[in-house]
């Protein structure tokens, strides 16, 4: 019998031709990142090491592993894993995959708030940004929300591989239903986008990432629209409410934010509105 012996860098080649033939974007990056997942190794090996032979446990795992991301999984899904914040988070089809456009959300709360407080974290899907204010707000006391028992189950389980279990109280309701106020911040990356741009919607969001994180009716604002007048009774008079929004919904998010003050909107590194800030009036 003929032992088919493939070394990494010949599976790494063969990779990139069936994701680029796949029309997977950046064919490289996944192959390099798939390869390392199946390996369990960094990227440093992988280089160290082209000649290196994978066992065919290792072969078949790469092959499982690039047939799904073929098929359109996000890579994050695949290998259970994606960064935020300077984090390893778990995530699973259960979560939205954290983005780092989200970042930003985290950085204008930081500007706001010094290091004690009550914050309120709407909507936690992986625990993310609950878990970036346990990091760095080490006396707030952080409250996390979602609908979503299995999205809170994965939130739970980010909290504790960095042993903040004790420092985050999460709640499965709609919003903020049942939260004691106040709060000197409420924050929130909210499902924004609306039904009738689904089309224009990434296949890959669209397929793989839970509904209920993604969309917020028709037009997008939704949940906005429900959660603005919640903060308002929950916020201390002079509390903030950071919410991300995209370019589509932030003149609506505006609107909708009349009556408060210094509501500014700040944009991303590619200058997308991306965050809206607003002071709940005394
Ligand atoms: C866009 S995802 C954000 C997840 C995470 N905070 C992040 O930034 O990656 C929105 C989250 O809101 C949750 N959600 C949707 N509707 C909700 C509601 N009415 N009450 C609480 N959470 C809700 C979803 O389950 C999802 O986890």
């Amino acid at each position: 019998m003929v032992k088919w012996i493939v070394q990494l860098k010949q599976s790494l080649a063969a990779a990139i031709a069936t994701l680029t033939a796949n029309k997977v974007p950046s064919p490289r990056l996944n192959g390099e990142l798939l390869l390392m997942f199946a390996l369990g190794c960094d990227r440093a090996y992988l280089f160290a090491h082209p000649e290196r032979e994978l066992t065919n446990d290792e072969a078949a795992r790469y092959e499982a592993a690039l047939s799904e991301r073929s098929r359109g999984v996000p890579a994050q899904y695949i290998t259970g894993h994606q960064e935020f914040w300077g984090m390893d988070l778990i995530v699973t089809p259960a979560v939205l995959i954290p983005r780092p456009e989200t970042e930003h959300l985290v950085e204008t709360v930081l500007a706001l708030q010094g290091p004690k407080g009550r914050i309120a974290d709407v909507g936690t899907g992986s625990g993310c940004i609950a878990l970036a204010f346990a990091k760095e707000l080490p006396q707030a006391e952080i409250h996390a929300t979602d609908i979503s028992p299995a999205a809170l189950e994965i939130a739970r389980a980010n909290a504790a591989r960095y042993q903040f279990e004790t420092r985050i109280q999460f709640h499965q309701t709609d919003l903020l239903h049942g939260l004691r106020p106040p709060f000197d911040i409420i924050v929130s990356n909210p499902p924004y986008v609306g039904e009738s741009e689904e089309d224009q919607v990434q296949l890959e969001v669209r397929k793989f990432e839970p509904r209920s994180a993604v969309f917020s009716g028709l037009g997008g604002t939704e949940v906005i629209a429900r959660l603005i007048p919640q903060a308002q009774a929950l916020l201390r008079p002079g509390g903030w409410l950071v919410l991300e929004v995209s370019g589509t919904i932030v003149d609506q998010v505006r609107d909708l934010l009349a009556g408060w003050n210094d509501v500014r909107v700040i944009r991303d590194l590619q200058s997308i509105p991306r965050v809206v800030r607003a002071q709940r009036p005394a």
